[in-house]
């Protein structure tokens, strides 16, 4: 059985400058800042059909695709297509056309039997709503497998938790895209996270709302007045001192570090292309080298992150004094200023010559209603007794309204930014709104509510 096929890397593979086809994903509604993004980098031209759902489609060649691993602030993996078949699915005639199709790619000429693999299915649109993605992963898994006990007559082993080899099937209509995603872990893990937090941002999404403020950090500054586990103020830390997000994992890639968590580093790492191909392994290394030779130290920005929860700064510090100890760097009191404080008087702190304004971030809890689960544990007890951030809804409503009107008061001519997945609060804010953006965090819809003070 033959199907048809819109296109198959497979022949390229071991060319390193061939192009290939990827799928970079990215949190929903961060599409856009995506392209934005890897036109900045360089890798896109001008407005190719490239937005898909919660991701972009992009054609270069394997070392392209390894520079976004390394230096994209707001992807979350990177997936090389090996294939796209056409195929027409049905509940109970499955079994014996999904393995036949995914029979087709000589997997052992893509890594070796001593690789451990996950072979997950998506459902997307126009497919038999009777499909059940379990089974279907089952399938592809046997199909894969027995590729290598008929070719090999070794089998490689399953390893749901850290695959060496993620394997995707992405199913939609009459087609599916067979993947393998080559970042690993998702890329928003930057590892700087020392202490547990409940309810932070993705590192990625912090990011993506960094560029839809358009916070220029040559001149402006940034305050993040709820600044919780510090995600906002280091990644923004992060961005105005140019050090790419994955600089910690460089460097333990570097050092060869095989702490645990660190072990499975980029899964592009065990292709066999990649293991076989000397020259390819040189230029990784020297991506990797140029990574750690990026960073501008001696940028001037100034972020402000301030909290009224002393658990919350303690996290905060702990994070920036990990990145200090990674870079062997000062960053508190020279480039970023942590204080306690309350967001609703707060008052603007002492600027640059050159910084006469900036952006004000927050956000704020949600509340129980939309989100229990991210926000009940969010302060220690003291803190709830000692502060104004029960999940009480007329608390919250007040402290809604409070953080408008201090904005208003003593934030003159900044932007000011709210982040928050609480719909009903946001109208508790008297300020005129200059723009909503629409972003998902997981799955909770949320706002970037931007407000232009005068
Ligand atoms: C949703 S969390 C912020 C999470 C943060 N963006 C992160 O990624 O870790 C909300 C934060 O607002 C803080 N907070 C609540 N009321 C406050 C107030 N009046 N002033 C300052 N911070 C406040 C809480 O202590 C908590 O750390």
């Amino acid at each position: 059985m033959q199907n048809n096929y819109s296109y198959y890397n497979l022949n390229d593979l071991n060319n390193d400058n061939a192009e290939k086809n990827f799928f970079i994903s990215c949190n929903r509604k961060c599409e856009e800042v995506l392209i934005k993004e890897l036109k900045a980098l360089g890798f896109i031209n001008q407005n190719p059909d490239e937005k898909a759902f919660a991701g972009v489609h992009f054609t270069g060649n394997m070392e392209d695709a390894f520079k976004i691993i390394l230096n994209s602030r707001v992807a979350s993996r990177v997936y090389l297509k090996l294939a796209n078949f056409e195929i027409k699915l049905k509940k109970d005639q499955e079994k014996e056309l999904l393995y036949q199709t995914v029979r087709q790619i000589n997997w052992c000429e893509i890594f070796s039997a001593k690789e451990s693999i996950k072979v997950s299915c998506i459902l997307g649109r126009g497919l038999d709503k009777r499909l059940n993605s379990h089974y279907l992963s089952q399938i592809a898994k046997d199909a894969v497998v027995d590729t290598f006990r008929d070719n090999v007559g070794q089998r490689p082993n399953v390893n749901t938790a850290f695959p060496d080899i993620p394997i995707v099937l992405y199913f939609e209509n009459n087609n599916v895209d067979i993947l393998i995603d080559i970042s690993g872990e998702p890329l928003g893990n930057r590892h700087y996270r020392q202490n547990d937090f409940a309810a932070p941002l993705r590192e990625n999404l912090a990011a993506s709302i960094l560029y839809l403020s358009e916070w220029n950090y040559q001149n402006e500054c940034f305050i993040d007045c709820m600044c919780g586990s510090g995600t906002m103020t280091i990644e923004a830390l992060l961005m105005g001192l140019n050090i790419p997000p994955s600089f910690i994992k460089v460097k333990r890639a570097l050092i060869n570090d095989s702490a645990e968590r660190l072990k499975h580093r980029w899964t592009i790492e065990n292709l066999k292309f990649f293991k076989e191909n000397a020259k390819f392994r040189m230029k990784f290394k020297e991506l990797l080298k140029s990574v750690r030779e990026q960073y501008k130290l001696n940028n001037k920005i100034s972020i402000f992150a301030s909290d009224i929860s002393a658990k919350s700064l303690t996290t905060t510090k702990t994070h920036i004094s990990f990145i200090e100890r990674e870079l062997s760097v000062k960053l508190a009191n020279d480039v970023i200023f942590i204080k306690k404080a309350d967001a609703t008087t707060l008052k603007l702190p002492s600027l640059n010559k050159n910084q006469n304004k900036g952006i004000i971030f927050a956000n704020p809890p949600y509340g129980k209603r939309l989100g229990a689960e991210l926000e009940t544990d969010y302060t220690d007890e003291r803190d709830k007794r000692d502060n104004n951030t029960d999940d009480n809804d007329d608390q919250l409503a007040k402290l809604y309204h409070d953080l408008g009107e201090n904005f208003k008061q003593n934030f003159k001519d900044f932007r000011a930014y709210i982040f928050t997945g609480n719909l009903e609060l946001r109208k508790k804010i008297s300020l005129q709104t200059s723009s909503r953006i629409e972003l998902f965090n997981g799955d909770i819809e949320c706002r970037l509510l931007r407000y232009n003070l005068y």
